[in-house]
């Protein structure tokens, strides 16, 4: 017997936005959108999720308005009339299907590989032009490019408003340009965006502060971080639940409605001596929602899914029953969701031998 999922179908509520269920379509970038506008069939593929009782769907990351935030010229970018309009046409299929639909705001930052990028004459960004530690490849940012930047994230939180998404979510984690401010790793500046750990959220901070700017209080605004960057998984920002509390306090205040807590695997406790994950404890140390994520329905994590390995799909009774005890408030599922526009919608009937696994054939195509 396979526990109730009736925790994962109850409707949720954070400023002013009800979703029907819990379970949220994780960001996954897919490069599929040629010249950086999103077509129409990445609208259908986003429909498709939402047709299919997918509560709430973050899109792939999509690029703010700086000549250096993209490494892919087949990333959907978030500004200019025709990805807008590109954007927009998302949002009516995903509203159309009576869906949810936020737009993941992203800067790669020193992720991008200026070689392969737009603007190949431009160095990448970052607080100290490292890409990890050790490993420096450009000058730092001026405080000119930070002050443009996050005037360009404020810009396309009000875009997102104004053309009928749900909401945003900020990208900053896996190492991307908020991630490498937050880090030590790739934060050296000794200015004001710089310095301990409260000091390296300051770019954060003023992101958030800029969107509140931009689109009101009255507009949901998640938070997507992790502790682990892929330039080294065992990465920590916050070694202890008391360092974890002083890092993300600042953020809170500052606006986030929502924490996106990024593991690997959702079933691994974040510090010794306790079960709780790391949205367990955000959800604990903020008093705010979160969401946890992380392998959800399949046996194996995705990095390896990029080295070509497969999963097969499993239960989620431990996800149940720590959904149960209200240990966070949303679930983000990714790969599975992926390979099955219909994952949400067979979990709802307990459909479990029809789930699928996850191949990485499936990156190819948007099913
Ligand atoms: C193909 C692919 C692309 C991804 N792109 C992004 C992205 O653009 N932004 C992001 O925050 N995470 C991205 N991720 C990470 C996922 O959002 C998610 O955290 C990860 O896949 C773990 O969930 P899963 O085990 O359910 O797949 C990506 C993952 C995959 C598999």
């Amino acid at each position: 017997m396979s526990r109730s999922v009736e925790s994962l179908f109850r409707p949720f509520t954070f400023n002013g936005l009800t979703l029907p269920n819990r379970i949220v379509m994780a960001p996954m970038t897919r490069s599929k959108s040629p010249g950086a506008v999103p077509g129409p069939e990445v609208a259908a593929y986003y429909r498709r999720r939402a047709e299919n009782e997918t509560g709430l769907i973050i899109t792939e990351g999509t690029t703010v308005n700086t000549p250096v935030s993209t490494g892919d010229p087949n990333v959907p970018q978030f500004w200019g009339d025709e990805a807008l309009a590109g954007w927009k046409r998302v949002v009516e299929e995903v509203h159309g299907a009576g869906g949810k639909i936020m737009p993941q705001i992203w800067h790669v930052g020193m992720m991008r590989n200026p070689s392969k990028a737009t603007n190949t004459h431009l160095p990448s960004h970052g607080p100290s032009g490292l890409t990890k530690p050790g490993s420096k490849h450009a000058e730092p940012m001026t405080t000119q490019e930070i002050k443009d930047t996050i005037q360009a994230f404020g810009q396309a939180a009000y875009d997102a408003r104004e053309i009928g998404f749900d909401g945003i979510e900020l990208h900053g984690a896996h190492g991307y340009l908020i991630d490498q401010f937050f880090w030590e790793g790739t934060n050296e500046r000794e200015d004001e965006y710089g310095g301990d750990m409260v000091g390296r959220t300051r770019f954060a901070v003023e992101i958030i502060e800029e969107v509140r700017r931009r689109v009101g209080d009255d507009y949901p605004l998640i938070l997507r971080f992790s502790q682990w960057k892929q330039q080294d998984y065992t990465a920590k920002l916050a070694q202890t639940p008391e360092l974890l509390g002083a890092f993300l306090k600042p953020l809170s205040e500052a606006g986030v409605d929502m924490f996106h807590c990024s593991q690997r695997r959702f079933w691994e406790p974040e510090f010794d001596g306790s079960d709780l994950n790391l949205a367990g404890w955000t959800k604990k140390l903020t008093g705010k929602p979160t969401i946890t994520v992380g392998s959800v329905s399949l046996s194996g994590e995705f990095i390896g899914s990029f080295m070509g390995e497969s999963s097969e799909a499993t239960g989620i009774d431990d996800l149940l029953e720590r959904l149960d005890k209200d240990e966070f408030d949303l679930v983000a599922v990714g790969r599975a969701l992926l390979v099955d526009p219909a994952w949400a919608r067979k979990i709802h009937e307990e459909r479990y031998p029809e789930l699928l696994p996850f191949s990485p054939e499936a990156l190819a195509t948007l099913s």
